[in-house]
């Protein structure tokens, strides 16, 4: 042969066997993503750095909601929370593993923005199913701040999926779910946990002990829905002339909790002969970091809501943190008093008129109007 045609043939050998091997590969990709990955499915709640993800409870609305739609579609559930600060360097997961790295890269995906679209509550109280026009992505990721899956209580098609589930349905919303998703989803890691465990050693030193949980929110500066500037000593009398009025085992601890942090030092300026307790510095509305320590900033907004699963009697400002926090309880209604409008249906007409508010006693669902 001419040396010419030997390199010819040569070259045609070496391309049609990376040609097949090429093609081999796709065929099996394709197989292994039909038949493999795509029996792995996943839903995950996101809030990333360039999302706008609310505080802490409106974080938590949307992360169980989207953990309830988990439940519903069978879909491992993932939680991928990193605005501020990766939340797995505070809490980790207890019963549900929902690391977001076990999924595989580059999956077939599609990100749902719910974000405060109340209207999809129109949608899903009549829905036949959910997520279905979607039921081939591998991975579903859902961003909201709100409790978008409580509406599915009250939708006739889904009452058979949840029997099966083994939830009473009118009983599938947060308020009565909150606590047992809780700890299926968390604990605190080693480390918070110890403070835990020793701060909850001296607020309830012995069986007899009682906990008060009094939660401020004074509200954003500047944000129409800021509360009245008297509203401290409001909550101090309350307590004082609700519960303490007989208290002569002092078996009462109370514990503050506060976008501002000088209510805590005026309450211990109030109840000087009772025990008062509070973490330094967990002030911050986590939608608004600050730039430095946003880690610790978030840490300690997380820790305060865990302990206050803890709480025989709250009284809470009308504000996600403080009623999510109560409802984290084992009943999640008992003795809990919220500083709200006496008329809610002022609140209905206008959500954020936070002026001359009173104590309401919260002990059904229908009592408060929250979103
Ligand atoms: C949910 O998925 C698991 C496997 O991931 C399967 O064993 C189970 O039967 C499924 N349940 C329903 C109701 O589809
Ligand atoms: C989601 O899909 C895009 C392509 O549409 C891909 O680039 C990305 O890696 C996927 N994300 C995940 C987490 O798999
Ligand atoms: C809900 O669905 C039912 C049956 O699919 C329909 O008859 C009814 O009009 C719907 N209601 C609303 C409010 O969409
Ligand atoms: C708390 O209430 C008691 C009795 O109702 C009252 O005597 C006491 O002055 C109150 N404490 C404060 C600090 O106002
Ligand atoms: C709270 O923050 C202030 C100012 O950054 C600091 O001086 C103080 O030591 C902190 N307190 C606690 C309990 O962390
Ligand atoms: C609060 O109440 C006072 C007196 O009862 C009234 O003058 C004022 O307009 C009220 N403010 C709001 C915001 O409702």
């Amino acid at each position: 042969m001419r040396p010419k045609l030997k390199y010819k043939i040569l070259t045609m050998f070496v391309i049609t066997t990376f040609l097949m091997i090429f093609i081999s590969y796709k065929l099996i990709e394709r197989q292994y993503l039909k038949y493999g990955r795509l029996v792995n499915r996943y839903i995950s709640f996101e809030c990333n750095n360039d999302d706008i993800c609310g505080g802490w409870a409106d974080r938590l609305k949307g992360l169980f909601s989207t953990y309830a739609f988990s439940l519903i579609t069978n879909r491992t559930f993932l939680i991928k929370i990193t605005k501020n600060c990766d939340l797995k360097n505070i809490l980790i997961p207890n019963k549900i593993l929902w690391y977001s790295s076990q999924v595989p890269n580059s999956v077939s995906n599609k990100t749902l923005n719910y974000a405060w679209n109340y209207n999809l509550e129109i949608e899903f109280r009549n829905s036949t199913t959910i997520l279905k026009e979607i039921s081939n992505e591998n991975l579903i990721i859902i961003k909201s701040g709100f409790m978008f899956s409580n509406v599915l209580s009250e939708n006739r098609n889904f009452q058979e999926r949840l029997n099966q589930l083994g939830y009473e349905p009118s009983k599938f919303k947060l308020a009565f779910q909150l606590r047992k998703w809780y700890q299926d989803l968390f604990r605190l890691n080693k480390r918070l946990q110890v403070k835990y465990d020793k701060l909850l050693k001296q607020m309830k030193p012995t069986v007899n002990s009682k906990l008060i949980c009094a939660q401020l929110r004074m509200g954003d500066e500047g944000h129409v829905g800021e509360s009245d500037l008297d509203m401290g000593s409001k909550f101090w009398n309350f307590i004082n002339q609700t519960f303490l009025i007989d208290d002569k085992m002092n078996k009462f601890s109370i514990f503050i909790t506060s976008d501002r942090e000088y209510f805590k030092k005026d309450a211990e300026l109030f109840f000087r002969n009772k025990r008062v307790f509070y973490t330094g510095n967990s002030s911050l509305h986590v939608e608004r970091p600050s730039d430095s320590n946003q880690c610790e900033n978030l840490e300690k907004v997380i820790f305060d809501f865990h302990l206050m699963q803890n709480c025989d009697i709250g009284v809470v400002s009308h504000s996600g943190f403080g009623i999510l926090a109560m409802w984290n309880r084992p009943d999640p209604f008992k003795d809990l008093y919220v500083y709200t409008k006496k008329n809610q249906d002022e609140l209905r007409q206008n959500y954020w008129n936070r002026k001359n508010l009173t104590f309401v006693k919260y002990g059904n669902l229908d009592d408060i109007y929250f979103l």
